[in-house]
């Protein structure tokens, strides 16, 4: 049975079963996807299905009419006060799933979990994710300065967050 996280109009958010670790490995290396994320192993995300998720959990992000997997979050320090998103990968692009996942899972952390805050990184130049981000009201924290090596160049992160009493302002 599907621990289901929560559910929208379009979209479900539920953890994910062994059955899709190659959804998840597949999504990671499309190369839309690749150079914005950095990519972990498959024994990475099959420990992490097959913990009790209260550390770390893979989210698939379906659509509630069909069942299609269209989208794969990470979350970490979820046994924390504040929670991390890692990755934030949408399979089907450019028709609102990005926006309308992430306020659902956003709506996870603070209506339902009461973590304190969630924290997010990103490459500088991935300005559809900044845009998202920002537009949902994560606020830019940090910039860390060539702090991952990609085909043997240093690239930028911004590192943005939400307080709780941020979410609730707007929610
Ligand atoms: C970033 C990502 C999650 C967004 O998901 P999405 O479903 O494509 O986005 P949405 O359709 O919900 O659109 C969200 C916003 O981005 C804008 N947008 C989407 N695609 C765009 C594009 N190609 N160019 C410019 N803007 C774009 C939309 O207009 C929308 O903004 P608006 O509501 O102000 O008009 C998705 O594109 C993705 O998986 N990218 C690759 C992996 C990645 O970069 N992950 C983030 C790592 S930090």
């Amino acid at each position: 049975m599907n621990e289901i996280l929560i559910e929208g109009q379009r979209l479900r958010l539920r953890r994910a079963n062994i059955d899709d670790l190659n959804y998840i490995m597949t999504l990671q290396v499309a190369p839309e996807n690749l150079k914005f994320i950095v990519p972990f192993d498959e024994n990475y995300h099959r420990a992490i299905i097959n913990s009790d998720g209260s550390e770390k959990s893979d989210v698939i992000v379906e659509e509630v009419a069909g069942g299609q997997s269209v989208g794969y979050f990470m979350l970490r320090e979820l046994d924390s006060p504040c929670a991390e998103y890692t990755h934030v990968i949408i399979g089907k692009k450019g028709i609102g799933y990005g926006r309308e996942s992430l306020n659902l899972l956003l709506a996870w952390t603070f209506d339902v979990k009461k973590f304190h805050r969630v924290w997010i990184d990103c490459k500088d130049y991935n300005s559809v994710a900044l845009h998202l981000y920002e537009s949902l009201g994560f606020v830019r924290e940090g910039f860390l300065r060539e702090i991952i090596l990609t085909g043997g160049v240093y690239e930028n992160l911004i590192v943005l967050g939400m307080i709780d009493r941020e979410y609730f302002c707007k929610h």
